[in-house]
């Protein structure tokens, strides 16, 4: 069993053995740009420690880690786009840097590299897998479509939006783990649990990443500060403001929501404020990780062997990247 500090440590070491083909160059040259400008390698990480859950660590686990961080790459490099998102990880993002159709092809040539990484994967394993991987991948597209209608629609309940999230971030994280469990033999009680697990783990996630998109240091946080503001995304931030604003507040915000003033963020952010709905979003992302934790109690290993998904889940709650 590793700490998770020094798993992403051992899982950066076998992705740094990656590189794409050399020609053409103008496609695969972005692509590794873009995996080589850092992240916090989450979903690798997890993959690994649901594997280490169930048994040492095996190579496999390493493939299917593999292929979820590339599928995650992906996922981000085509969010860009249609985020319209001019920073990642603190430098630019594919289609500012090159351009949309590039963007486009990089996402792609991930996920096929992907499936190339969990095609040697054990055989009586792999169609376990390569089930859940596709489930997930397909799950994530219905979540950034949701989000992107979202953004165009006036209301927006708590509800959708925690379905939404769950769709398009926490699937990923909670496949992660059950792809490392599988390979590690875990029966079926143990899969369901660590499924919940993550996925409880990853609507937290996303409520962080929401509260950071506007309330965090820009400049760590390595993403342009109050991107989902400008893109009217309804965030549980929004959704919230929307609930507790007074008429005047009201007024502004959906003023503010029709039109793009060149302080927008700053006025949003100023009503957000006043709604409190920053100590409402620690609260939420508290009560997930309860049920998170629930989740891994049910888990049939000795507790020891939990401690480091406690730490990384802890430290995913408190995170400011
Ligand atoms: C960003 O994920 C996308 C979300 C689902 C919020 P991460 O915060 O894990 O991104 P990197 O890989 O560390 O950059
Ligand atoms: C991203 O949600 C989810 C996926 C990439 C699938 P966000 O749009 O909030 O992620 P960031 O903030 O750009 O990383
Ligand atoms: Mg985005
Ligand atoms: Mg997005
Ligand atoms: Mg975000």
């Amino acid at each position: 069993m590793h700490p998770f500090q020094e798993l992403i440590e051992k899982f950066n070491q076998d992705f740094d053995t990656l590189h794409f083909p050399s020609q053409p160059a103008t496609l695969y040259e972005p692509s590794e740009y873009f995996l080589k400008i850092g992240g916090k390698r989450i979903r690798p990480v997890l993959c690994l420690l649901g594997n280490e859950l169930f048994s040492d660590l095996h190579p496999d686990a390493f493939l299917a880690a593999k292929a979820v961080e590339l599928f995650h790459n992906f996922s981000l490099v085509h969010d860009d786009m249609m985020d319209e998102a001019s920073l990642r990880r603190g430098q630019p993002t594919v289609h500012t840097k090159y351009d949309a159709n590039t963007a486009l092809l990089v996402g792609d040539i991930m996920v096929i590299r992907a499936y190339e990484y969990l095609q040697p994967i054990q055989s009586n394993h792999l169609s376990k897998i390569l089930g859940l991987f596709n489930q997930t991948a397909r799950e994530v597209c219905e979540g950034q479509q949701l989000d992107m209608d979202y953004a165009k629609k006036a209301t927006v309940t708590i509800d959708e939006y925690i379905h939404m999230i769950t769709l398009k971030t926490s699937v990923l994280l909670a496949a992660s783990l059950e792809m490392g469990a599988i390979i590690g033999g875990a029966g079926e009680h143990n899969c369901k649990h660590l499924y919940e697990f993550g996925k409880k783990l990853g609507i937290a996630f996303q409520i962080q990443d929401d509260y950071l998109d506007a309330f965090g240091d820009a400049s760590l946080f390595g993403k342009e500060a109050g991107g989902d503001i400008k893109q009217n995304k309804k965030t549980f931030l929004l959704i919230r403001a929307l609930e507790m604003a007074n008429a005047e507040q009201l007024i502004t915000l959906n003023a503010l929501l029709a039109s793009d003033p060149a302080d927008k963020v700053d006025q949003v952010l100023t009503i957000f404020k006043d709604c409190k709905v920053d100590a409402w979003a620690e609260d939420l992302k508290q009560k997930y990780m309860q049920e998170a934790l629930a989740h891994l109690e049910s888990i049939a290993v000795v507790s020891a062997r939990k401690k480091p998904l406690i730490d990384l889940a802890n430290y995913l709650m408190n995170r400011i990247q």
